[in-house]
This record gives C-alpha cells, structure tokens and sequence, in this order.
C-alpha cells in the first residue's frame, strides 16, 4: 500500500509554493497525499524563521508530534525550510525524534532522504548555495500538487542581496537567483494549458528579478510583459517588490499589460529616516511617497498594501509618530504590522542596549493597527456602488452557498451566485459592491462575464 505523507506549511507563499512542489515530488515518489495525521506515514513541516514565534510554533509543533511518533512506529518525520537552514543540526538536538532535515536550497533531496532515513537513521543535509540541478528544476514547479485549478504561483527568483539589518532571509535563502525568463513563459503557457488564469510571481526582491542574468539592469519589466501576454492567463499578479528598486518602467508595464493587475504590496517598514537609515532601507519617508506617487499616477485605482515593523531597536516616540504620520498619508488598503523580533545573526539583533520597551512596543503596535484599519476600512466603504470584475476563488469558507472573488486589488469580495457557474473558481463576474467590512466586501452579482475555460473545453467536447 502507498504510504500517505501530510505537509504543514509555516510562513510566506513562497514556502506555500515549495510545499507544493515538494508535494509532486512525494507523489512522484509513489507516496500518497492526506490531511489526517492518524494516517499520515510521513509528516513533513515546512518551516519559516522571519520570527521568533514561526521558531516557537515548530518547536512546539515538533512536540505533539513526538507523542503522535511513539504511537505510531515508523512514522517518519521531516523538516524542511527556512528554519531547517538556520538550525542545521541543531533541529536533532532540540528534537531527536526528526528523521529528516532538509534546508532551503536542496528541496528536491526530501524524497529520496526519506527513503535513506529508513535503513540509516536520520539524515542531515543542508546546503549553502542552490542546488542549480535540483531546487529550481521547471519540472519540480510543473508536477506541483495544487490545491486551487485557477490560480498558481510561480517562484521566479530566490535569495536577496540586500543587507536589511533585521532580516535573517538573506542568510537562509542565500544571494538572489533568478530563473531564465523563457522557463517562466514557458510554465505559465503550460499553466493556462491546464486552466490556470492567474499566476502570482514570487521573489523576495521582484524588481531586481534578472540582475544576476544580465549582470547589469533588471528583467521585471520585460517579464511582466511576457507572461502579461501568455494566453490564457488573465490575472498575474507579483510579491514583493522593494520600494528603491521601483522602476517606472515596472509601473509603466503594470499600466500597460490588461491582465497585470492594479495590486502593488510596497514595503514601508518604517516612516522615519532615521529608522529607516538604521534598518539600512536605501530610502527615504519622502521617496517612498514618491515612488508610490509615481505608481498610482501610472495605474487609476491601484491597491496598495504594506509591511511596517514596529519597534526597531532606537525607535523613539518621535520616529514612531512619523511612521504614524506616513501610514496615515500612504492611504493604504491594507498593512501587515510586526513587532520587531531580533534574529540571530542580524544586525539588528546585535543592537541590544536600543531595544524598545515592550509596554511601550504594544502601545505603538495597538496604535498603528488603528491608522491601517481606518484607511483600510474608508478603502473599502468608498467602493460602495462600483461594479467591480472579479474572478471566483470558489465557495466561502464560512457558507458553501456564498462565493468568494478577488477584484483586480485583490480585495476580497463575497456574493451571492446566480447560478453554479458563477461560484466555479476561474470564473469572472461582474459584482456591485454594497458594503465595506474591515477586511472584505460584499456585493450583488450583476452578470456572469465568463466562466472558466476548462469549463468552455469541456461544454464543446460533450
Ligand atoms: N522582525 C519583525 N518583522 C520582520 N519582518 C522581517 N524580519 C522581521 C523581524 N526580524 C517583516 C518585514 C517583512 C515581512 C515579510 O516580515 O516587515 O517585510
Ligand atoms: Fe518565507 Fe522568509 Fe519565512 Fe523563509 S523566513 S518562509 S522566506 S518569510
């Protein structure tokens, strides 16, 4: 009988993604996929280390399973990711019960590790560069196992070569890698092949995406265009880019290419110079309102998220109250906020005697979440009355019997379907938007613009 692995991911959509792919490669191992753990012969946790608390929760997940393992002889256990990268041995030591330990660069080692840690105990293999065989492999991208038909994600560079002094990716993922421009086109017109009508490009630096290949300017533009015309895809959409690498000729692409979307996640981390000289940024407050100037110039209607950090060590009220003041004038749609959390290795983690108070960390946290909510929340309340052109996630979570839908911003929008064709994900319908939440919008469906083009293939086959 196959054996059945189960795969928890940790972290960011570029982790998703490599959970995915790392998916295919199990069931080209013969493996089988579950989510029940009861069923589960090998478990695989792919990790994250950007915070503490993503440490804390594997350790601890790492716990239970240990129990689950003592009842379960032959379990097999592995880890792979970020943290894996960062711990190296150290996963053993803290959690002996590990069979596998697998690091950022060599994802497609799992399988056969898997196989070697029956007869020869556990296995260790954590690289220090890509693996430029393996890791990057088309094939491994194209043999993913997804869980949505519509839409996909495509990793097109790993690694960053900034130097942000809170950020431990750098030191896990390595110099930034970018995969050949004609792979991606090639993957993305196999995608809509298969019914896929919206990609999302992943790096953790998009518009240096290239540099590398050329060894002098970016690519992004040129690749936006390229997979903005592979036919069949309607929606592509890319995270993230950093704000001093925002090039007009990035915006003027997303201006330009119908199916790039008005979506634009431009990390802020702070509003003070000061901080954001101390965090090794490359910018200023000024600049950053700019460069988003210059895209909402370029795209009408463009949705516009962030990450802030709060609490970076020497963050002074002063600094925090700029930070305020920029979020506040940035109009974003939406804000993911942390509270800094030194990591090992950093800069920043050095700078110990300028570590911000806890108390006053919350204070300043409670207080920015409520400048983001209420620019996110008058966001959405103003889109009232649009008829906005969505394309279906499927069902809701909560209610089978409502749809969910991304608008071009990719703000979520719930309604009611008319019909089974507008609640089939892929599907594009036309909705009137009547109330802004928080987080979501809900609307009244006007008309079905199309259905999915699997479904078309098979409506003329039958
Ligand atoms: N502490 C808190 N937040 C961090 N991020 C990255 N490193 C840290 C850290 N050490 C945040 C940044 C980044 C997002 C992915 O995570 O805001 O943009
Ligand atoms: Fe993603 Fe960074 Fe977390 Fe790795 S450490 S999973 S790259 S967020």
């Amino acid at each position: 009988m196959a054996k059945k692995f189960l795969i928890r991911t940790f972290g960011c959509q570029m982790n998703e993604h490599d959970s995915e792919r790392l998916a295919g490669m199990l069931v080209a191992d013969g493996m089988e996929p579950t989510e029940d753990l009861e069923s589960a012969d090998v478990v695989v946790l792919n990790t994250c280390c950007i915070r503490e608390n993503a440490d804390n929760r594997l350790y601890g997940t790492l716990g239970h399973l240990a129990t689950t393992k003592a009842e379960k002889p032959g379990m097999q256990i592995a880890v792979t990711g970020c943290l894996s990268q960062k711990d190296r041995e150290g996963v053993l030591d803290r959690a002996g019960w590990v069979d596998v330990v697998v690091g950022t660069h060599n994802l497609g080692s799992t399988a056969g590790l898997l196989r070697k840690a029956v007869t020869d105990g556990p296995q260790v293999e954590i690289l220090d560069a890509p693996d430029p065989e393996g890791d990057l492999d088309p094939s491994l991208a194209l043999n993913a196992v997804r869980e949505a038909s519509h839409t996909a994600w495509m990793t097109i560079q790993t690694g960053c070569d900034n130097t942000c002094a809170y950020c431990i990716v750098p030191s896990v993922r390595g110099g930034e890698v970018s995969r050949p421009i004609d792979d991606l086109v090639r993957e993305a017109e196999v995608l809509a092949r298969r019914g896929v009508r919206e990609v999302t490009l992943l790096g953790q630096n998009v518009n240096s995406y290239g540099r590398d290949i050329t060894k002098r300017s970016p690519l992004f533009a040129q690749l936006l265009r390229e997979i903005g015309t592979v036919d069949g895809i309607e929606r592509v959409r890319f995270t993230s880019p950093h704000p001093k690498d925002l090039r007009p000729d990035t915006v003027a692409a997303m201006a330009e290419v119908d199916a790039v979307c008005n979506q634009l996640h431009l990390p802020l981390q702070a509003g003070s110079n000061t901080v954001l000289s101390a965090m090794h940024r490359g910018y200023t407050a000024e600049r950053y309102l700019e460069k988003l100037a210059m895209a909402r110039d370029a795209v009408p209607d463009l949705g516009v998220t962030t990450d802030i950090i709060v609490g970076f060590p020497g963050e002074t009220e002063a600094d925090f109250e700029q930070t305020l003041a920029v979020a506040a004038e940035a109009e974003f749609d939406s804000a993911f906020t942390f509270i800094f959390s030194p990591r090992p290795g950093t800069q920043a983690a050095a700078m110990t005697e300028q570590f911000v108070d806890p108390d006053v960390i919350g204070d300043r946290f409670a207080r920015l979440d409520a400048v983001v909510q209420r620019s996110g929340l008058l966001k959405h309340e103003a889109r009232v009355g649009m008829v906005e052109r969505v394309m279906v996630e499927g069902p809701s979570r909560r209610n089978g019997d409502v749809a969910a839908a991304r608008t071009t911003q990719g703000k979520l929008v719930h309604y009611a379907p008319h019909d089974a064709q507008a609640l089939q994900a892929g599907a594009i319908v036309d909705v009137k938007i009547t109330h802004g939440a928080p987080h979501h919008l809900e609307g009244e469906q006007v008309a079905l613009v199309e259905p999915t083009r699997v479904k078309r293939r098979l409506e003329v086959r039958s």
